[in-house]
């Protein structure tokens, strides 16, 4: 048993239930009393959000692939220093939608930037913060993509063609190959009801190994 408060992360491509499945785990840990705290990237400070808002915008900016690298990370830098580290540090664990993981799928796969600048700059922004588990939402992205266009309108990086998002799926894959302790991979393709109880079991598992 450690009583060190730990970073959860929870990963996938588009239309995979992130948010769905986020409230769940979110529930499940504050059944258990723990002090929790909950926030996104890219996002989770004001600098954040308006980078996000930016990243995410339609039309107009076009950001090349390496201002897109460096917008994630400017947003991760403020994120970790403000609020991360600190509720790791007040004993909270915190629960964050996509972190660097996503930056090695999404800029590293889908872009083409090299994976070693990638870890160089999760290295300077957050040498010693994190994920002790990161959940990834597994989904065939004809599927995912489909939920996403079900939903509404699509966001700049959601018209983005398809090999782009098998090349994400292949980055969280072979994130998971690189350091398969920290992961456990859902298989999203399924009914809903069915991801919950794969993911609640998952949950429980890891949990009850972590503070039992
Ligand atoms: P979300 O809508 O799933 O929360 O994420 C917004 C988009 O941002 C999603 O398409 C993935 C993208 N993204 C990156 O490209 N790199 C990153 O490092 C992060 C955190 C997100």
């Amino acid at each position: 048993m450690t009583d060190a408060p730990k970073f959860i992360t929870v990963e996938g491509g588009e239309g995979v239930g992130k948010t769905t499945q986020l409230g769940l785990i979110e529930n499940r840990l504050r059944e258990l009393g723990i002090p929790l705290l909950v926030t996104r990237e890219p996002g989770g400070t004001l600098l954040g959000e308006q980078l996000r808002d930016l990243l995410l915008q339609k039309e107009g900016l076009a950001p090349t692939p390496m201002a897109e690298l460096l917008m994630v990370f400017a947003a991760r830098a403020q994120h970790v220093s403000t609020v991360i580290a600190p509720a790791l540090e007040r004993g909270e664990w915190v629960l964050c939608d996509r972190f660097t993981d996503a930056s090695f799928a999404y800029q590293g796969f889908g872009r083409g930037i090299s994976l070693d600048l990638i870890h160089q700059l999760a290295q300077l922004t957050h040498p010693k913060t994190n994920p002790d588990l990161t959940i990834l939402l597994d989904v065939d992205p004809e599927i995912g993509l489909e939920r996403a266009r079900l939903r509404g309108e699509l966001d700049r990086f959601e018209r983005e063609a398809m090999p782009f998002f098998e090349a994400v799926r292949a980055g969280y894959l072979h994130r998971v190959k690189q350091e398969p302790h920290r992961w456990r991979v859902i298989d999203a393709s399924i009914e809903l009801e069915q991801v919950e109880q794969q993911l609640d079991t998952v949950l429980k598992e890891w949990i009850a190994r972590e503070i039992s």
